[in-house]
This record gives structure tokens, sequence and C-alpha cells, in this order.
């Protein structure tokens, strides 16, 4: 049985005395979920994160990182420098990054597989624009952006990887993919790994939805056959919603 992952994405919000206050007031209301917790921030974040998540069952990630271990790239963090604070997990190709830093399919693979040297669990997004979904397009988008991201990973590694399905035009919009359809693309995004892994290691893999997941919203794509949690944005921001999407099995 895969574990249901809930994953908060902060995005480029939250100061560091708002991300304490935020965690100290979601600790409690957690503790006694059997569902796994994440908790996405800002670089400028992730110190403080990690002090106020120890002791809970908090794990903490960053939302982006560089491929290189080191050297020339002034702005950027790499792997080695999160593994280093005690970083667990770190978001890769948001489509926000894809779509405004010219991330690409393939600084995507890069990136993963520098995750995964430095024993960092890689959340990987995919998904579609609406134009793309409009002109039938959408299966063919995610499952090739799957395919590349995980070019040259090892079954061993794919099994760490979270995939996080994320319809571009549900992002931040209000609109949410139903429950079937959101099911039926994480269904298409697993058969996509049965064909590069097999099926014991496509089934092991955890594949999340986002895109305005909400707690009133939760319960329904989370219960669905393939779908084992999500990453949520804006509804990640307020401690007393996240709990109820975290707790939506309650
Ligand atoms: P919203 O939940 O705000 O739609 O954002 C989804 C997302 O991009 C999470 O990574």
């Amino acid at each position: 049985m895969r574990k249901k992952v809930i994953a908060g994405n902060w995005k480029m919000n939250m100061l560091p005395n708002e991300a304490i206050a935020c965690i100290e007031e979601l600790a409690p209301a957690v503790k006694d979920t059997k569902n796994e917790v994440i908790l996405c921030v800002p670089y400028t974040d992730l110190f403080y994160a990690l002090l106020a998540a120890q002791g809970t069952n908090i794990k903490i990630g960053a939302q982006n990182m560089h491929f290189e271990e080191k050297g020339a790239y002034t702005g950027e963090v790499s792997g080695q420098m999160l593994k280093s604070i005690g970083v667990e997990y770190v978001i890769i190709g948001h489509s926000e990054r894809r779509q405004y830093f010219a991330e690409t399919d393939e600084t995507v693979n890069k990136k993963i597989k520098s995750a995964l040297a430095n024993e960092l669990k890689p959340i990987v997004c995919v998904g579609e624009t609406l134009e793309q979904r409009e002109s039938g397009k959408a299966e063919e988008i995610f499952t090739t952006q799957t395919r590349k991201a995980l070019e040259g990973v090892s079954p061993e590694d794919a099994k760490k990887i979270i995939i996080a399905y994320e319809p571009i035009w549900a992002i931040g919009t209000g609109k949410t993919a139903t429950s079937e359809d959101a099911n039926n693309s994480v269904k298409a995004i697993r058969g996509e790994l049965t064909k590069l892994y097999g099926n014991s290691v496509a089934e092991e893999i955890t594949i999340q939805y986002g895109g305005s997941v909400k707690s009133s919203n939760a319960k329904e794509l989370f219960t669905t056959s393939d779908i084992d949690g999500g990453l949520v944005g804006g509804a990640s921001l307020k401690a007393d919603e996240f709990a109820k999407i975290v707790n939506f099995d309650k």
C-alpha cells in the first residue's frame, strides 16, 4: 500500500517569523496522521523551518536546486547544500519554473539525478497547459515529461521519486480537475512508469495531484485509486486549512 503524501508548496511566500508560527500551529494538528507531511519552503525559511519542525512529523523540502554541486553559478543553491542543513525533499520542474525560469526536461532530468545523488527526494512536477488539454494533447505532454525526467534513473532510484501531476490550468485558478479526470491522468502517468520500470516498481511510486487542492476537495481527490496525496499551493499557507487537508481521512 502506498502512503498518502501531502506536501505544501509555499512558493515565494512566508517570512521566517510567519514560517515558524505556521509550523508551530500545524504540528499539533497533524501529529496523529499516518500520512506523510511535507512543507516546501523558500530558501530563506529553510533553516528556521527545519528548527521549528524538529521533533515533529513535518518534513521540510526546498522548491528548486541547481544540478551542479558547486561552482560559479551566482545565486544558485545545490543539492549538496540543501542536504547539508537537513533538507529531505526538493520540488523539481514546477510549471512556474518551466514557464518563468526556462526550466526544460533536460535540466529537470539533471536536477533529479543530482538530488538523488545527494539523497534528497525529488518531487517532480508534470502537467499540461489549457491549450494542450483542449487540443487533446494532455496525455502525450505529461507522459513525455515523465519519461524525459526519468531518463537514466535506475528502478531503485525511481522508487524514491514523487511525481506531482499538476495541470497548469488548475494552478492558482480555483479550477480543480474532477477527481475522475485527475485520477485518469495519474493512471496514465503510472502506465508510463510501468513501461519504463515494470509494474512492481510503478506500483510503488507516489503520484500526487496538484492544482487548487483545498480542504473541501481533498478527500474526493485523495481517495481515488491512483492519486497518492497532493501538492498544495495557496491552501498550504494557512495552518488550519492545510491541517484539514492532511487530515482528509479523519
Ligand atoms: P494551488 O494549490 O495554489 O493551485 O497551487 C498548486 C501548485 O502549484 C502546487 O505546487
